[in-house]
């Protein structure tokens, strides 16, 4: 694993996708509100955690890989919060495009006692997003050629678009750079022989159109078959959550690789991880299985983790070799 993250530290990686600012809100809460019938809560701190696209590319630069993001944010106090935690994790980000008029999507949880209370989320239209982004699509798809790979992190918020994966595809293919896909099905994006994509157990159903009973087993073949079918990708890798991940080639089931056990503090984000570490190592030239054991053992960091969501390869080196 140490000459894969030698590797790594070579690469340069390009984020498009979906930015996001977690804001979160931690207090206790004594009593109920004399105004309506809920808690009244007493704030003790505000934190600030980049997410979505931006989380991937986190887990990138923490994995050693040179690092540019692609994506919306706006000209308002997230957007500022978002670019200056950037800039703090040497994380390269275009300032042509945060500087619209569309609020940065900002999703803000109350935390009382470890328990989240609710949140709040603002964000305008997936069609606003898309807006912006097609205004810079020209720029963007002229950088791909300095970069190794490229992440397209779907949150379902816009950026990601039909037109911009055809575009990105076909100049990442003029200077053989992989382009990886981190999809969110309900969008309905027609993408086709992509590198690699990840969805989770829900989406991998919902992407392959399979309904599953409950309390049946997962329909593992099946499930591979009919993505293939669909969307042909190189590479597909579904995240089984505790079950660790499944990898296909061709539409057939390669292998399941179980998560080693350990100790789980926060799944929040795990995803993430996965599309970081697995691009990384298939750009370093792994293989499929060796670039899932990889991304296993950087998600099986990051999940025993509270708060931060990324892996350094001094963990994942500990991690593995633990494991081995
Ligand atoms: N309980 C767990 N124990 C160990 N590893 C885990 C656990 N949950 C998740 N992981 C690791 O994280 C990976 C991704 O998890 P999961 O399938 O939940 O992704 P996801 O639903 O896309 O996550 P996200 O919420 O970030 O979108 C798994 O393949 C596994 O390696
Ligand atoms: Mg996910």
């Amino acid at each position: 694993m140490k000459a894969l993250l030698d590797k790594i530290a070579d690469l340069k990686i390009l984020v498009l996708g979906d930015i996001i600012l977690d804001h979160y809100i931690w207090g206790d809460a004594s009593r109920i509100s004399p105004e309506a019938p809920v808690p009244v809560v007493e704030v003790d701190r505000d934190s600030y955690v980049a997410g979505g696209a931006a989380n991937v590319a986190l887990n990138l630069v923490a994995l050693g890989a040179k690092t540019e993001l692609c994506g919306v944010t706006g000209n308002d106090d997230a957007g500022i919060m978002l670019r200056g935690l950037l800039l703090e994790h040497s994380v390269a980000y275009d300032d042509a495009l945060g500087n619209s008029e569309i609020p940065t999507i900002l999703k803000t949880r109350v935390i009382v006692r470890r328990q989240q209370l609710c949140r709040l989320d603002r964000e305008r239209d997936p069609d606003s997003y898309s807006a912006i982004l097609k205004d810079h699509t020209l720029d963007i798809l002229e950088k791909i050629e300095k970069f190794d790979a490229l992440i397209l992190s779907d949150y379902a918020k816009g950026v990601v678009t039909n037109e911009l994966i055809t575009e990105v595809q076909e100049r990442a293919a003029t200077c053989q750079a992989l382009v990886t896909y981190d999809p969110k099905p309900k969008r309905r994006l027609t993408h086709h022989g992509l590198d690699l994509i990840t969805p989770n157990r829900a989406e991998s159903l919902e992407m392959a159109g399979v309904e599953m009973e409950p309390h049946q087993p997962y329909p593992a073949e099946e499930v591979c078959a009919r993505i293939w079918e669909r969307y042909a990708p190189r590479y597909l890798v579904i995240t089984l959550g505790g079950e660790g991940m499944l990898i296909s080639e061709k539409g057939e089931v390669s292998k399941i690789i179980p998560t080693y056990a350990r100790e789980v503090f926060d799944v929040s984000g795990a995803g993430d991880t996965v599309i970081a570490a697995l691009t990384a190592s298939l750009a370093a030239g792994a293989t499929l299985e060796e670039a899932a054991h990889f991304a296993n053992t950087a998600a099986g960091v990051v999940v025993a983790k509270l708060g931060t969501a990324t892996a350094t390869p001094e963990e994942i080196l500990l991690y593995g070799a633990a494991n081995e």
